[in-house]
């Protein structure tokens, strides 16, 4: 195994709106219970965007390092069983929410962080395992908890439907006969996701997009909605469920505020919640942790794979992050270390 520098590359962020830059720190030591993983990639999500921004559910002492998800290889353990297990292996990992994150060539990380991967798993798939496959599979998880008095099958609207985890949800409701309608903003992203084999797609720049998607969630029986939009969305997905409908927003993109109706909430038996994988992570027992990520490891290369677009070198941050806003359903953006 290659030697430990001192010194590595990382991404800098000194405040919440600040430009990133790259400079040269120290390698952190892992502490009792963490890993040091040489970083392999790591890729940009929107919730890397809010950070960046300084608008993200988690506070980091700055100045920080970025980046919520990643791959590499155990290099250095500190004390305790687990550590030590996972030395030398090839992983999957999540930034610690107090320590710096996986945009640098080294990241100290809780080994509990880390899941060791199976031989078929590139590292490169391997980067993006937690964010996005555990929100799709939660979401079905709800899907599946969420008490349905009239008995009748329910099908799921999901927004932003051309974004990675929208292709997941789409992939994931075909395998399991739950019809998904995915609301997509732009007629490209409609040929997207029909040549991935979606049935049922609205797009919202379509004049007669709240018919549309009234028609069709009445049809399906939608009563199970995920919203990663935001602001006027939120009511115009209201008006097109059907009554007794469950809404969960799980992201801002449109940057806006949702305003609804009162009598939405009062009238109609709607209910509407926020949701965060942090916090559905932490309802899981650490048994059924370790069987959520063989089920994903088992169908990363399948309905959880995820497009990469395109990768970049640490010194090109500044790059790669123009280039993942401006084409963000073309896949994702990875950091190579
Ligand atoms: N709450 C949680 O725990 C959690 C966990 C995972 C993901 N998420 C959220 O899930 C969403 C998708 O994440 P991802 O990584 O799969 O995204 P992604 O692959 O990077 O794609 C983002 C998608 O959002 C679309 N989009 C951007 N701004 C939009 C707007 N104002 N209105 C409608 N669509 C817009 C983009 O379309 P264009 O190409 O047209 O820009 C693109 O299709 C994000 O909001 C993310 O924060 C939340």
């Amino acid at each position: 195994m290659s030697s430990i520098p001192e010194n590595m590359k990382a991404v800098i962020l000194s405040e919440g709106g600040a430009k990133p830059q790259v400079a040269n720190i120290p390698v952190p030591q892992p502490g009792a219970g963490e890993v040091l993983v040489k970083m392999h990639a790591s890729p940009i999500n929107p919730s890397d965007l809010a950070f960046l921004e300084g608008g993200y559910g988690i506070e980091k002492k700055y100045p920080a390092v970025p980046g919520f998800e990643g791959s590499g290889t155990v290099v250095a353990a500190g004390k305790g069983v687990l550590p030590k297990l996972w030395m030398g292996k090839k992983v999957a990992c999540a930034a610690s929410p107090i320590y710096d994150g996986c945009w640098a060539e080294y990241m100290v990380t809780k080994a509990g962080m880390c899941v060791p991967l199976s031989k078929n798993i590139s590292l490169d798939q391997a980067s993006m395992m937690f964010v996005n496959p555990m929100t799709a599979l939660a979401f079905f998880d709800i899907y599946k908890k969420l008490p349905n008095p009239t008995k009748k099958h329910r099908g799921i609207i999901n927004t932003a439907g051309a974004s990675a985890l929208g292709r997941m949800v789409i992939k994931f409701g075909q395998k399991q006969g739950i019809p998904v309608i995915s609301v997509v903003r732009r007629e490209e992203q409609v040929e997207i996701l029909k040549a991935d084999g979606a049935e049922y797609i609205v797009d919202s720049s379509d004049p007669n997009f709240e018919t549309n998607l009234k028609k069709l969630a009445h049809q399906l029986n939608a009563t199970v909605i995920f919203d990663a939009v935001g602001g006027e969305m939120v009511q115009m997905l209201l008006d097109a469920a059907p009554k007794g409908s469950n809404l969960f927003i799980y992201g801002r993109l449109s940057a806006d505020a949702c305003e609804i109706s009162p009598g939405d909430l009062i009238f109609t038996g709607n209910q509407i919640r926020g949701f965060w994988l942090t916090c559905w992570l932490h309802s899981k027992s650490f048994l059924q942790s370790i069987m959520n990520t063989r089920k994903i490891q088992s169908l990363l290369g399948k309905e959880l794979g995820t497009t990469i677009h395109q990768k970049f070198s640490i010194e090109q941050i500044s790059e790669a992050l123009e280039i993942y806003q401006n084409n963000m359903s073309k896949g994702k953006v990875l950091i190579q270390f």
